[in-house]
C-alpha cells in the first residue's frame, strides 16, 4: 500500500486532514476540513478527528496517524493552549487521541509539523545554519531548524514587543480582526521579523500559513538582512509534516 500516513492539522478555527504520500510529501486524497468545535474542548476535538478519519475512508488501521496541534507538545502531553480550551494544559493528548481514534497516534506542535514539511519537501530543502519557519494564522507558530534538524517547541510567536504578546498584533487573525491593509500589517511584520533577526541571527525565514499564498502582497514590503521566502507546501504543511513524522515513528 506504499508509504502513506494520515495527517491531521488542528487549528483554532478549522481541522484539516488528508492521506499523504510520505516519499513525495504530497496529498493523495481530498483534503477534508471541519470547523474546530466551539470552545476547543479536548473530547470534542478528538471526536471531530475520529469523524474526519471516517470521512477520509481510512478507518482501518493500516495507516499511521500524525496529529499537529497549536500548543507545546512534550512526550505526548500538551503543555499550553493559546487558542483552544485551557483544559489542554497538562493533558495526555497522545492517550486521548489513541483512545478516541482506537489506534496509535503521534501528536506534535503545529508549527514544528509545518516546518518539517518545508525542510523535507519545500522551501527549506538543503538549508544550512539556522532556519526559522513561521506560520501566520490564528496565532504565530514558529519552528527552529539547525542544519535541517528540528529544535522542537520554540514558542517565538509570543515574543513580547512594545509590552505585548506580539502574536496578538502580527498574526493573520489580527489583520482580519482589525481590518488592516497589507501595508499596515507589513509594518507589524517588519517589527516582528526584525526582532527575531536581532535576537537569533538566522540564515533563512520561511513564511507559512494560509495567507502565504498572497506572499507577493506583503513579503516584498519587508526590509530584512535575512532571506525570507514563502512556504511551498502552503495550507497542507501541517498535514504533511504530521503524517511524515507519524510514519517515521511507526518504523522505529
Ligand atoms: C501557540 C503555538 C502554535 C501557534 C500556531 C501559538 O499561539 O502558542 O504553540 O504553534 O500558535 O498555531
Amino acid at each position: 500500500m506504499g508509504k502513506k500516513a494520515v495527517g491531521i492539522d488542528i487549528g483554532g478555527t478549522g481541522i484539516k486532514a488528508a492521506l499523504v504520500d510520505i516519499k513525495k510529501g504530497e496529498l493523495v486524497s481530498d483534503r477534508i476540513r471541519v470547523e474546530t468545535p466551539e470552545g476547543g474542548e479536548p473530547e470534542a476535538i478528538a471526536a471531530a478527528c475520529k469523524k474526519i478519519i471516517e470521512d477520509l475512508g481510512v478507518s482501518h488501521r493500516n495507516y499511521p496517524v500524525g496529529i499537529c496541534f497549536p500548543a507545546v507538545v512534550k512526550h505526548g502531553f500538551t503543555q499550553s493552549a493559546a487558542n483552544v480550551s485551557k483544559r489542554w494544559i497538562g493533558l495526555n493528548a497522545d492517550e486521548l487521541f489513541d483512545k478516541t481514534l482506537d489506534r496509535h497516534t503521534h501528536v506534535i506542535n503545529d508549527a514544528d509539523a509545518a516546518g518539517l514539511a518545508e525542510i523535507k519537501f519545500g522551501a527549506g530543502q538543503g538549508s544550512h545554519g539556522l532556519t526559522i519557519m513561521t506560520t501566520l494564522g490564528t496565532g504565530i507558530g514558529t519552528a527552529l531548524f539547525y542544519n535541517g534538524v528540528l529544535i522542537p517547541n520554540a514558542e517565538l510567536g509570543h515574543l513580547e514587543i512594545e509590552g505585548v504578546d506580539y502574536e496578538t498584533k502580527a498574526a493573520y487573525s489580527a489583520m482580519e480582526r482589525e481590518n488592516l491593509s497589507f501595508e499596515q500589517w507589513a509594518e507589524r511584520l517588519q517589527k516582528y521579523y526584525s526582532t527575531l533577526e536581532r535576537l537569533l541571527v538566522p540564515d533563512l525565514f520561511i513564511v507559512g500559513g494560509g495567507i502565504s499564498k498572497n506572499h507577493e502582497k506583503f513579503l516584498p514590503l519587508l526590509k530584512l538582512k535575512t532571506k525570507i521566502v514563502p512556504a511551498t507546501t502552503k495550507n497542507s504543511a501541517g498535514i504533511i509534516g504530521a503524517a511524515s513524522l507519524a510514519y517515521a515513528s511507526s518504523e522505529d
